[in-house]
């Protein structure tokens, strides 16, 4: 097992992955956002169903899931974070926990599952608007995805080296250089980054909730409540630097009659 490079996950003997850091990952706004989507959906009836959490590096999302209920199944194409995933699942215990080794585009292998939870991956991809297809045949009720896009404009210090605004797969968006890596021992060790491809493309916001809507999903919107004080950290300078957002994409037919009601979802904040 190599150190953990951002997941930091307390199990049930008290120890954590990151002692250095000062909160768990099932404290940060984005987890607890996607609880509250997954909660909203099924309530008490979460046992039985079926998330895959793409891209899952140490697999924290994936095992904050399967403490939810589900039977969740991380995907990661790297072995140091794969190596560290298997880690997390001994040391958890759960039996509805589990992770396979290889590369997202491959996700009819195991699938299809009742959800699909997309967090930094898409922005890694060079066919983004396939992926998220992929995913809508994949997934039977939802998507969550937790993603870059590309500015319209130019924010003047934006963090991320991008293109002009170029078309690609038909939608509006910019390339992003990833990496150059030239063998797998390279491309294993830059633990965050894409896999096969060397540049990846963001599609605009709106191309992309196009996407999500095209690939099935009738009920579309971007979740705002991650960010806390949305007045305040969705004008901030760090908020347009990064251009990131969530976005998520629900199939309502598959949800009739099994939602759940508003004192189940866990408030803002909790
Ligand atoms: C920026 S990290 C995000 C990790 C995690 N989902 C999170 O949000 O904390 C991107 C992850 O996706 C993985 N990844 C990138 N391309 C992949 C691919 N084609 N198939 C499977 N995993 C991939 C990387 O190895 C890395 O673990």
């Amino acid at each position: 097992m190599s150190s953990f490079s951002a997941h930091n996950i307390r199990f049930p003997d008290g120890t954590v992955t990151m002692p250095s850091q000062d909160h768990l990952l099932s404290d940060v706004p984005w987890c607890q956002g996607a609880k509250r989507v997954l909660t909203l959906l099924y309530g008490n009836e979460i046992r039985g169903k079926q998330i895959a959490d793409l891209g899952c590096l140490e697999g924290g999302y994936a095992l904050e899931f399967a403490r939810m209920g589900f039977d969740s199944l991380g995907i990661e194409v790297r072995q140091s974070n794969i190596d560290n995933c298997l880690e997390v699942k001994r040391r958890a215990g759960l039996a509805n926990l589990d992770f396979v080794k290889d590369d997202v585009w491959n996700i009819a292998k195991y699938g299809p599952f009742d959800v699909i939870y997309c967090c930094g991956l898409l922005y890694h991809l060079d066919r983004p608007r396939e992926f998220v297809k992929l995913m809508g045949q994949q997934a039977r009720d939802a998507i969550i995805v937790n993603t870059h896009f590309a500015p319209w404009d130019w924010y003047p210090t934006s963090e991320f080296q991008l293109s002009k605004i170029e078309r690609h797969e038909d939608l509006p968006g910019r390339w992003f250089l990833e990496h150059d890596a030239t063998n797998d021992t390279e491309r294993e060790k830059l633990k965050w980054a894409s896999w096969d491809n060397k540049r990846s493309f963001w599609p605009t916001k709106e191309a992309l909730l196009e996407s999500i809507r095209e690939a099935g999903f009738d009920l579309v919107f971007e979740q705002f409540d991650v960010l806390g004080n949305i007045l305040a950290n969705g004008t901030s300078d760090a908020t347009m630097r990064n251009h990131r957002g969530v976005f998520v994409g629900i199939r309502t037919s598959a949800l009739q009659g099994r939602g759940a009601s508003a004192s189940q979802v866990s408030p803002l904040g909790s």
